[in-house]
C-alpha cells in the first residue's frame, strides 16, 4: 500500500454515490493502532470489556481490538434509532442487547461516529445503571460542531467535517460497510447506482 499513489487507494471502489476520500486506509490504520496502545496503557492490569455498538462498529472493534495487547473481553449491542436516513431522532431503542453482566467491569463503549451524540448520550446511561467498575468511551469518527449532548469521549479517532460518510463499517442502506476508507456518500449520486439495492423492509437500520 505504502508505495501506491493515494489516488489509487480507493481502486477498485468506483462507485458514483462514493464522494472524496476523508480518511484514508493509512490513516484509519495508523491512529487505529495507536488508539489500541493507547487503551492498553490506560488499562494495563485490567481486563476490559469493549462493548461494539452494531452494525457501524463491528470492523472498527475488530481492528481497535487486535491493537489492545491485554486480555480483553468482547460484547455486542445493536440500537435502532428512529429517524430519517441520515439523521437521528434521539429516540434509541435496543434491539439486541449485551450477552454479559457489566457488574464491576470496565467497559469501553465502542462507537463508530458520534453524530448529535443522543445515540451514545442513551447507550451511557443505559450501561452506566448496569453497575460497572468504570465506563469509558472509545469513538472512531466525532462530526465537528453538530452534538447537541455534551460527550466526555476518552479515545476519539478523527474530527470530521458535519457531512455524511460511509466505509470502515459505516453505511446508506447497509452498504458501503466493507470499504477499508471513510469516504463522503454524495447523496445525489444515488445509493447503489452501480448494484440496485434489494427493498429493506426495516423501519431504519442506520446503526
Ligand atoms: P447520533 O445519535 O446522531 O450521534 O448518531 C449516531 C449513529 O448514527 C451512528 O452510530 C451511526 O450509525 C449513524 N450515523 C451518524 N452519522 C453517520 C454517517 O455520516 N454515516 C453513517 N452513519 C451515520
Ligand atoms: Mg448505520
Amino acid at each position: 500500500m505504502a508505495d501506491l499513489p493515494p489516488i489509487h487507494r480507493s481502486a477498485g471502489w468506483e462507485d458514483p454515490a462514493i464522494g472524496r476520500i476523508i480518511v484514508d486506509e493509512q490513516e484509519l490504520q495508523a491512529r487505529v493502532r495507536q488508539m489500541g496502545e493507547q487503551i492498553a496503557l490506560d488499562y494495563a492490569g485490567r481486563a476490559p470489556l469493549l462493548v461494539g455498538v452494531l452494525k457501524g462498529a463491528c470492523v472498527f472493534l475488530s481492528d481497535l481490538a487486535r491493537a489492545i495487547r491485554l486480555p480483553l473481553e468482547m460484547d455486542f449491542m445493536a440500537v435502532s434509532s428512529y429517524g430519517s436516513a441520515t439523521r437521528t431522532s434521539g429516540v434509541v431503542r435496543i434491539v439486541k442487547d449485551l450477552d454479559l453482566d457489566l457488574t464491576g467491569r470496565h467497559v469501553i463503549i465502542v462507537e463508530d461516529i458520534v453524530d448529535s451524540g443522543l445515540t451514545l448520550a442513551y447507550l451511557r446511561r443505559n450501561l452506566a445503571a448496569r453497575h460497572p467498575a468504570s465506563l469509558a468511551v472509545c469513538a472512531l469518527l466525532i462530526k465537528e460542531g453538530l452534538q447537541t449532548v455534551d460527550q466526555d469521549l476518552a479515545y476519539e479517532g478523527f474530527r470530521i467535517p458535519p457531512e455524511f460518510v460511509v466505509g470502515y463499517g459505516l453505511d446508506v442502506a447497509e452498504r458501503y460497510r466493507n470499504l477499508p476508507f471513510i469516504a463522503a456518500y454524495r447523496e445525489d449520486a444515488g445509493v447503489g447506482a452501480r448494484s440496485p439495492l434489494p427493498s429493506s423492509g426495516h423501519e431504519d437500520d442506520r446503526p
